[in-house]
């Protein structure tokens, strides 16, 4: 079964084609960064016109780069949710419709469930059952997954996601949206043990997590540090930002090791955005290997958003037998 996947529910609009025997047969991403980047976030109405822009002519050149026929495809998934509803409906709109046009089926994909199943596109994919952790712009759950659909939310975020709390520290260090990246690439000049940043809900039982905390005390740290323009010296910024990155990581960890404890899972898989962190995995693999555990994540790209994720999720979907109509449906907020 080969199947076209449509990504957009935010601000990377992202199309791949996968095929149930031969695995991915292309992909490609346009990223919306530059076009936000100057508003220091996201803006719902831009992403949406743009993706409006930006998804035909990625699809067509998909399929060109796979040498499929749109004859050939058997099946459209496309990204339901949640996420930007203008955005969404971009998407949800011409998947379906190609779908109608081309005579196939279409399936609505939730966004983190793609995320979760990106490892699986890996040489080596890891095997059900495991505990997942989705550390994304919008979400910090820690899942306890069976098979496809059987997830148990076991923690999440009480408040920011752990991508939001890098966006945001970012911004107070003046550096460009998105922000984890930008201040993964500043905290390897910095020193993470001159400041002590807090390790929250660390120090009780249980799998929630709380970032907003930490963002107050980035903020306060930079306010005392602060010169003429507002900012710390480039040192202490950079110390700021390996502080910062070092207590997020760590408290992912902690909860991760507590979750695999917890029910007795052997392997955790981490995705979304700020699974591409190289501390973070550095700092699973030792841990984890300390207890006999394992830890699996998608190449860089994938753990971003992506339509690699999309086409395969849907395509387990299809194969389960499942099917939208015709009336589009998308939804903003949804549920794993
Ligand atoms: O999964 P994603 O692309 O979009 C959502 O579904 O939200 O995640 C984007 C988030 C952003 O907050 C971004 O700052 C964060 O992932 N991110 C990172 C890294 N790369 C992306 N955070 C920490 N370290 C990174 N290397
Ligand atoms: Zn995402």
């Amino acid at each position: 079964m080969r199947v076209l996947g449509i990504e957009t529910s935010c601000d990377e609009t992202g199309i791949a084609l996968y095929d149930s025997e031969r695995g991915l047969l292309a992909h490609a991403l346009y990223s919306q960064v530059q076009l936000h980047s100057e508003y220091g976030g996201v803006v719902p109405e831009l992403a949406s016109r743009d993706h409006v822009r930006k998804t035909l002519p990625l699809v067509e050149q998909v399929l060109a780069e796979a040498g499929v026929e749109s004859s050939d495809v058997d099946a459209v998934a496309y990204t339901a949710g949640p996420g930007l509803i203008g955005a969404l409906m971009v998407g949800a709109c011409i998947g379906r419709s190609l779908a109608y046009a081309w005579d196939v089926p279409a399936v609505g994909v939730h966004h983190m469930e793609g995320h979760l199943l990106a490892p699986m596109l890996e040489p080596q994919p890891p095997q059900f059952p495991f505990v997942a952790l989705l550390v994304s712009g919008g979400h910090t759950q820690l899942v306890d997954v069976q098979g496809i659909g059987q997830y148990e939310l076991l923690g999440e975020s009480l408040d920011d996601a752990a991508g939001e709390a890098f966006d945001k520290a970012a911004k107070m260090l003046d550096l460009d949206y998105p922000g984890g990246p930008r201040i993964a690439a500043m905290a390897e000049r910095g020193d993470e043990r001159r400041f002590k940043f807090p390790r929250p809900m660390t120090d009780r039982p249980g799998l929630d997590f709380s970032f907003s905390g930490l963002k107050t005390y980035t903020l306060t740290t930079v306010r005392d540090h602060a010169q003429a323009d507002g900012l710390p010296d480039d040192q202490t910024c950079a110390d700021i930002a390996a502080a910062f990155q070092s207590a997020v990581v760590d408290t992912l960890v902690i909860k991760c090791r507590r979750a695999l404890k917890q029910t007795g899972r052997k392997t955790l898989v981490i995705a979304g955005g700020v699974s591409a962190n190289q501390l973070l995995r550095q700092r699973l693999e030792a841990k984890l290997a300390e207890d006999g555990n394992r830890v699996f994540y998608a190449r860089p790209e994938f753990c971003t958003d992506n339509g690699a994720m999309i086409a395969y999720a849907g395509c387990l979907r299809l194969q389960a037998g499942e099917t939208q109509g015709l009336a589009i449906d998308v939804r903003p907020r949804w549920p794993l």
